[in-house]
């Protein structure tokens, strides 16, 4: 709990306001502000001293700034009205993206439990609504949420009024509608919910979906943003959550905590090519980082699954569910696509995870699964004995490959946001990095 603010000395900061900032507002309007800001603003070493008086124009001043209202230091309509919207029991103090010291979880697996549901919705819309809230970010980082229904998870979750447990107790109706924890040991990443709110999965009160997303941003590390269309703002307000997904700035954060999934990789004429839905971002070796649509520059293809640059003739290869298309630069050859089963593939491998050419072999590795295909490009025939174990065959790079690509002469293999350095000669892992390490710039 230690970023949350300490409730403090009342009555003096409500006299220091009142002296200071001379305003229309009603003594009621006061005492709202002076409670707001003490929770919300107040750096909590000045409250624990004891001693030094809060400056309450300079956290009135914080708080306008951080809202994108006008900085006037004093209590007017608009910033008042701010202060009685329904938000997260979080504090706006911190100046970063990510709490102090970037805590974040190690493992690739986060576990959490429910240990008291509201009653307001039935227990299997709770646990659904929790599961498409955790979705939002294991859809584009490399973590995986695992519900337990008994013991001690890594992110304890309940529903409950008033007194709850910690020292934060929740205030009824409005106002503060849950909280959660950065990630760490103990109560690190738990979630609480003001069972006082009305809980709905619609846009009438409060939408439990938008309320969940957001706490599970702090439980992964994320801090209140000031961008109005991040989950991350602290303020709730509805927006439709029919096919909703993480707004770009809340995406960035926490991809920047850690690291992103790829959907393919590739060299391509010396520049790296990496593929994420609709878009690829493209690196050249002098050259800074650019971002593009696919279909801009490949009309028929909308997204990509893998991609193989077949160097020798010049040629990129790009798959999508059960087809490929041979490219040649930005041009799509004629007479694709064409059904992935030419290479030799069995009938249940629907989708392509990874491929990659290896020049001194002249073999095309493809990677399904948790296996793995060698394809021959002279003989242009599939090799006998395949499929073979990843596990196996590499060992040191995981089970799985998301994205392989080819660079100076080293394979590279993402597993999640963990990727691996190989030397395919002495079928050794050079060392690990992370996915965003090629993409530092964006
Ligand atoms: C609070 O005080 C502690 C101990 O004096 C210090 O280490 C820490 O940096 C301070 N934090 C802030 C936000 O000033
Ligand atoms: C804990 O939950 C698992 C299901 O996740 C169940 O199989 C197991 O029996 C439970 N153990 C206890 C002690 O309740
Ligand atoms: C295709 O590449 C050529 C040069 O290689 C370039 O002039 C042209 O603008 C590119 N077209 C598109 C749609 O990217
Ligand atoms: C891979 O390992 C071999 C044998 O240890 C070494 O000769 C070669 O230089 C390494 N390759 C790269 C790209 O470093
Ligand atoms: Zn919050
Ligand atoms: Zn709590």
């Amino acid at each position: 709990m230690e970023h949350w603010t300490a409730l403090s000395l009342t009555l003096i900061w409500f006299l220091a306001l009142c002296d200071g900032a001379p305003t229309t507002a009603s003594p009621e309007d006061h005492q709202i502000a002076e409670a707001y800001l003490s929770q919300f603003y107040r750096d909590k070493n000045a409250t624990f001293s004891g001693r030094i008086l809060p400056n309450l124009e300079k956290e009135l001043k914080a708080m306008q700034d951080f809202f994108g209202l006008e900085v006037t230091g004093k209590l007017d309509s608009n910033t008042l009205e701010t202060m009685k919207l329904p938000r997260c029991g979080v504090t706006d103090v911190a100046r970063y993206g990510h709490f102090q010291g970037k805590p974040k979880w190690k493992q690739s697996v986060v576990t959490y439990r429910i240990t008291e549901y509201t009653s307001q919705l039935s227990k299997r819309e709770v646990d659904t609504t929790i599961t498409k809230a955790f979705q939002l970010y294991s859809d584009v980082i490399a973590l995986d949420f695992k519900q337990i229904y008994n013991g001690t998870a890594d992110i304890m979750i309940l529903f409950k009024a008033e007194y709850h447990g910690d020292f934060y107790p929740f205030d009824g109706p409005n106002g503060v509608l849950a909280h959660a924890n950065a990630p760490g040991p103990e109560q690190g990443g738990d979630t609480h919910f003001d069972d006082d709110e009305r809980w709905t999965l619609r846009s009438r009160d409060i939408n439990l979906l938008l309320v969940a997303a957001h706490e599970f941003g702090h439980a992964l590390g994320l801090e209140h943003s000031k961008d109005p269309l991040a989950l991350m703002y602290p303020t709730y307000r509805y927006v439709n959550t029919n096919g909703y997904t993480l707004p770009r700035d809340d995406r960035i954060g926490v991809q920047a905590l850690y690291g992103k999934l790829f959907d393919a990789a590739t060299s391509f004429r010396r520049q790296l090519y990496f593929f994420k839905n609709g878009y690829y971002w493209k690196k050249g070796f002098y050259s800074g980082l650019s971002m593009h649509e696919i279909k801009s520059t490949w009309p028929t293809i909308d997204s990509v699954d893998a991609a193989y640059e077949f160097r020798d003739r010049d040629i990129s290869f790009l798959f999508k569910g059960q087809q490929y298309w041979a490219v040649k630069g930005n041009t799509t050859l004629l007479g694709y696509p064409k059904p992935i089963y030419k290479f030799g593939f069995p009938k249940y491998v629907r989708k392509i995870d990874a491929a990659v050419y290896v020049k001194s072999t002249k073999r095309t590795l493809f990677f399904v699964g948790t296996k793995y295909w060698s394809f021959n490009e002279r003989t242009v025939q599939m090799d006998r004995d395949f499929p073979k174990t990843i596990r196996r065959n590499f060992p040191g790079i995981g089970s799985r490959v998301d994205a392989a690509f080819e660079n100076y002469g080293y394979l590279y293999f993402s597993e999640g946001s963990r990727q691996s350095e190989y030397n395919f000669t002495s079928r050794r892992v050079n060392r690990f990095l992370l996915n965003n390490g090629w993409l530092d710039c964006y």
